[in-house]
């Protein structure tokens, strides 16, 4: 598959993601409009989608129907697009611009912020359990506890409080690593392990080396963030550069380096790669998504 074929099927799948998420957010003309409209607004035309592309590779890989990975993809998009319009609020990283556009609370309040990404969580959990899903009830639970482990206290909610707690401090280079893999790692596991789990049939070796695989790209996926917030520009980001420092937090590139920071990322990708080799030519997607996830420019 070559990097054009890869451009073409990232295309295809935001365009899919993006009509699942349409079909299921509630339109802004019903009560409680302005609600509606803030949910819409956090989640639609924006974000790279990269737990959606994950959630479909890793569904591709072992025989999944399109029609549920889609319903994976917005579930966890939706999970992803709460905590982002959360992280941005004033009580958290006060950011005033996301994805190329003012912040939810800034175009709408402080309290749309908060109850728009409570009612996009739990529209994830109710794409999860709807039973057009179509796949056997025992799985389809396991379906929502996974989401649940993912996004909650021992998660991606945790991750951010050991985030908000660590403004100011130093931190061990385990501390951080652990923050990291909770508040961004558990979702990002999370897409692919859920895809994964749409398969037809349960394979643990495979199951495992995917979900290695996930590990490795979901600490990734932020040791890049943190890079990408001192190297990046805010207009290529389309939130504000700069803000990690500003905010004294410690990220990656403040507790290594750069370089290493760098050396990290190239290392991480490896290890993840390496957890693929048993799985095939059809591990391909997922060893691109990889590639693109640490070399992306915003
Ligand atoms: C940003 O996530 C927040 C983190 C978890 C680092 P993304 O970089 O995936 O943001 P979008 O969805 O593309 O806007
Ligand atoms: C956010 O990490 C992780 C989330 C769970 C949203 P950051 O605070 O670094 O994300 P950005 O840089 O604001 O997108
Ligand atoms: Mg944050
Ligand atoms: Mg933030
Ligand atoms: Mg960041």
């Amino acid at each position: 598959m070559s990097n054009d074929d890869l451009g073409h099927w990232m295309a295809h799948i935001q365009a899919r993601t993006e009509a699942a998420l349409e079909s299921w957010l509630p339109a802004s003309d019903l009560a409680p409009t302005r609600l509606h409209e803030a949910m819409r607004y956090a989640t639609l035309g924006g974000g790279k989608r990269v737990r959606p592309l994950l959630a479909h590779a890793a569904g591709a890989l072992v025989g999944a129907a399109p029609g549920a990975l889609d319903r994976i993809a917005c579930a966890v998009e939706l999970i992803h697009a709460y905590s982002l319009v959360h992280d941005d609020l004033p009580c958290m990283d006060d950011d005033v611009l996301r994805r190329g556009k003012p912040t939810v609370h800034v175009e709408f309040d402080e309290a749309t912020a908060l109850l728009a990404g409570d009612a996009l969580q739990a529209l994830a959990f109710r794409v999860v359990a709807d039973p057009g899903l179509g796949i056997p009830s025992d799985r389809q639970l396991a379906l929502v506890a996974m989401l649940a482990d993912a996004a909650g206290s021992r998660g991606m909610a945790g991750g951010q409080a050991i985030d908000l707690a660590a403004v100011g401090q130093t931190m061990s280079r385990a501390d951080l690593e652990f923050m990291h893999i909770h508040k961004t790692g558990a979702l990002i596991r999370a897409a692919i392990r859920m895809g994964a789990a749409c398969g037809a049939t349960a394979d643990p070796d495979r199951d495992t080396a995917l979900d290695h695989f996930g590990k490795r790209v979901g600490l990734m996926f932020q040791v890049v963030d943190d890079i990408l917030d001192t190297q990046a520009d805010t207009a290529t980001l389309g939130k504000t550069a700069g803000k990690d420092a500003a905010q004294d937090k410690p990220t990656y590139v403040s507790i290594l380096g750069l370089t290493d920071a760098r050396a990290l990322a190239d290392e991480l990708l490896a290890e993840a790669l390496a957890s693929l080799e048993g799985l095939g030519g059809e591990a391909q997607r997922l060893a691109q998504l990889a590639q693109f996830i640490v070399h992306r420019k915003f």
